[in-house]
């Protein structure tokens, strides 16, 4: 059987992919030979994670754009697919979090989260399915466990990640007769990301996180990497519509659990 895993010359288009798990997820593409293009906001951040997967050997190649523009993000994309061919693998994973409570958040605050996550993830789906390598493409939304686990100070990324999940499942109907996988990675806390940084400020926040989880720690975004890998390659070739939980099982303790981690964790 050939290699499951050889991306070799393959297509992986990332958007969000200049830090955290969206970087790591294309790390490990890259470490398996694909050519990656990264979309994020910041053409700094972009020129460094294009140094760090050039290491690999690879082809990278970085562009600018906010995802909730969509004219941008459809130049972005379009001009990935002229440099490097059809997209292979399509990573959505924009995203944007910090703690508030409801009434400590303002309209624009709870729009800020809906834009990035929900219109961001349309956007990048949106534009990028005429770029897909058809059939045989496969899409990777980057989703949360507040998607299904209602969560105190995180209305807005419970209802955007929501909004992600149904995006998932739709555009997997909608696009399973063009040959299109459309899943999902829901990661629990992971280490060395942004979002974790503002939910987890101090060494206290982060033991009150993970006494509360089942495996007792973070995980990495290599290891959200390699569960990307899987759902990309041909062991997951009958795979469409799914959220994948990869989160040391926090989905499993419920809501009540995570509410109080993010309490405590925060001072509350
Ligand atoms: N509490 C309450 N409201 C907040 C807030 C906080 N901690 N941080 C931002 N907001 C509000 C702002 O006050 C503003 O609303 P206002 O215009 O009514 O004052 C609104 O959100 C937009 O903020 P702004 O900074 O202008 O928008 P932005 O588009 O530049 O960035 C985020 C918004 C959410 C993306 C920003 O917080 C960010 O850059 N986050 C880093 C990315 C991230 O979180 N990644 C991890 C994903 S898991």
């Amino acid at each position: 059987m050939p290699d499951p895993f050889d991306y070799q010359g393959k297509h992986v288009f990332v958007a969000g992919g200049s830090s955290g798990i969206n970087l790591g997820i294309a790390d490990r593409f890259a470490a398996h030979g694909a050519n990656l293009s990264l979309q994020g906001r910041k053409q700094d951040k972009l020129d460094a994670a294009v140094a760090q997967l050039n290491a690999h050997g690879v082809k990278a190649h970085g562009y600018a754009a906010d995802v909730r523009d969509y004219g941008k993000t459809a130049e972005a994309l379009a001009q990935a697919a002229q440099a490097f061919g059809p997209i292979d693998v399509l990573v959505s994973g924009a995203a944007g979090n910090f703690p508030a409570p409801a009434v400590g958040l303002s309209s624009n605050g709870f729009k800020a989260v809906l834009d990035i996550d929900v219109l961001g993830t349309f956007h990048v789906l949106r534009a990028g399915f005429e770029h897909l390598a058809k059939p045989g493409a496969s899409i990777i939304n980057v989703s949360a466990p507040q998607s299904t686990l209602p969560t105190v100070l995180q209305a807005h990324v419970c209802a955007a990640k929501a909004g992600v999940d149904m995006l998932t499942k739709t555009l997997a109907l909608e696009w399973a007769s063009a040959g299109v996988r459309v899943n999902a990675i829901s990661p629990g806390p992971i280490d060395d990301t942004e979002g974790m940084r503002r939910l987890t400020p101090s060494a206290e926040a982060r033991d009150a996180v993970c006494a509360s989880l089942p495996l007792g720690r973070f995980g990495t975004v290599s290891e959200i990497g390699d569960v990307a890998l899987f759902l990309a390659s041909p062991l997951a070739s009958y795979m469409t519509g799914v959220v994948l939980a990869v989160d040391g099982g926090w989905q499993l303790v419920g809501s009540g659990m995570m509410s109080a981690a993010l309490n405590k964790a925060l001072g509350l």
